[in-house]
């Protein structure tokens, strides 16, 4: 399975960010055997495309509807329009800032996968839920009310980010990670067969190059979804290459 390597610059970044964007797309193509996303925000999507190279750029959301009254908001046909290739789906700061539920996370995945993006679905524990030992719990009620039942390998990839990890600098052990992705792994393969083998699982919270190393090499960790560390190509470059050496 390819790994894949996809940075949320979230609320940041300006035309000047594209520079690094320029030298992100240097580096994939020298790592072809990685894949390598970036979801700037929304207003840089289009003077984006002509920066990435081999970059996938995508949205960090999208509306559950194709269009219509909806003030503020962006279809994934609209997405799909300025050349994005996926869409990030209920990312914990859509959840808690936002409201974000499951059932309506699963439509937003829908309506991506309906426009033909690659759904990256989020899902993870918050710190209170963790303390209560209820981490693998709550990760499994999430991926079965938030991940479209029609999915394919082809069209959703599943990121686990512990909402307490995200921008925090801490991480999950090594033995943490493996029992959720084991988790979401089998679930994965019951849900969907022989394809669930194939869907790309993502860890994100905290990734760097200090530690993208031991974090890739848990079974059934995919790839890494980056916030911070996307943000500069002197950050993210060194992590696409630790995944191209990871992956050979
Ligand atoms: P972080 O963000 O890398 O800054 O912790 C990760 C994320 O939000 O996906």
């Amino acid at each position: 399975m390819r790994t894949l390597i996809a940075g949320n610059w979230k609320m940041n970044g300006s035309r000047a960010m594209l520079a690094e964007l320029d030298r992100i797309a240097e580096a994939a193509s020298a790592y072809s055997d990685v894949d390598v996303a970036i979801a700037p925000p929304f207003t840089l999507l289009g003077e984006a495309q002509p920066h990435a190279g081999r970059v996938w750029i995508g949205g960090q959301d999208c509306h559950r509807a194709a269009q219509g009254a909806h003030t503020g908001c962006i279809s994934a046909g609209m997405l799909v329009e300025m050349g994005a290739r996926f869409v990030i789906c209920g990312h914990s700061e859509r959840r808690a800032e936002f409201g974000e539920t499951d059932p309506l996370i699963r439509a937003k995945a829908e309506a991506a996968q309906a426009a033909g993006l690659i759904a990256i679905v989020c899902i993870g524990e918050d710190e209170h839920e963790r303390d209560e030992g209820r981490a693998v719990e709550v990760v499994a009620c999430e991926l079965d009310g938030s991940v479209p039942p029609a999915s394919t390998p082809e069209n959703l990839v599943v990121s686990y980010e512990p909402a307490w990890a995200i921008g925090t600098g801490r991480i999950p052990t090594f033995d943490q990670i493996c029992e959720i992705h084991s988790m979401i792994r089998a679930k994965l393969i019951q849900l969907f067969g022989e394809a669930g083998v194939r869907i790309r699982i993502l860890y994100g919270g905290s990734v760097n190059a200090g530690n993208a190393a031991s974090i890739l090499a848990c079974p059934h960790v995919n790839g890494a979804l980056i916030g911070g560390a996307s943000l500069t190509a002197d950050q993210f470059v060194p992590i696409v290459e630790i995944a191209a050496n990871v992956s050979q």
